[in-house]
């Protein structure tokens, strides 16, 4: 494991002042081209969840996109997109939330999780916590069961955690 993470660790590239001065931007894009990081990345969620009974896993647009299908296909779960306004064509429920850089707002289908789901959240990564918490709010309001949220890299000095409560929060590489 500590070698797999390892090397998802070093196939991350990290891109300063992007999109703003001052903000080190941390890109998965990188990883995707390492064919054996981007799958080491997916099986481990994959090891972790297996036996967790998670029915849903949703992930948070954009990037959430690229891990989340992978993984809820081999958990047999269902996937679930929940993504910037005014994007998903049927009725809503929406959060507002604020950004490392700006707000915005996350939508989620009505109807796509049923009361007492097992749901895995899934993103690329965690820096303030509030995308993260405007998810969870998401889910909780349709009355899912939030297991855990589930990211590549955590931006540990940004104390997203903090803004979460007690939901657990997994990552694979801690960045200070
Ligand atoms: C980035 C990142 C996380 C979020 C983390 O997404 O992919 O989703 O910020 O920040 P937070 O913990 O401070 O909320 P972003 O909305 O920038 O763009 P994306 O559509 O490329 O994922
Ligand atoms: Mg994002």
């Amino acid at each position: 494991t500590d070698d797999r993470v390892a090397r998802i660790a070093s196939s991350i590239r990290v891109i300063p002042d992007f999109p703003k001065p001052g903000i080190m931007f941390q890109d998965i894009t990188t990883m995707l081209l390492d064919p054996v990081a981007f799958k080491d990345t997916i099986d481990l969620f994959v090891e972790r969840y297996r036996e967790k009974d998670i029915s849903v896993v949703a992930g948070v647009e954009a990037r959430g996109f690229i891990f989340g299908p992978p993984i809820a296909l081999a958990l047999g779960a269902k996937f679930v997109p929940i993504r910037k306004p005014n994007k998903l064509p049927g009725a809503v429920i929406s959060e507002e939330y604020s950004l490392e850089y700006g707000t915005d707002k996350m939508e989620m289908h009505v109807g796509a999780v049923q009361t007492g789901e097992r749901v895995l959240i899934i993103d690329d990564l965690i820096a303030t916590g509030g995308t993260l918490a405007a998810a969870i709010k998401l889910l909780e309001r349709v009355g899912a069961n939030v297991v855990e949220c589930a990211c590549v890299i955590e931006l540990a000095d940004l104390k997203g955690r903090d803004r979460l409560g007690d939901k657990p929060v997994f990552v694979l590489v801690s960045s200070t």
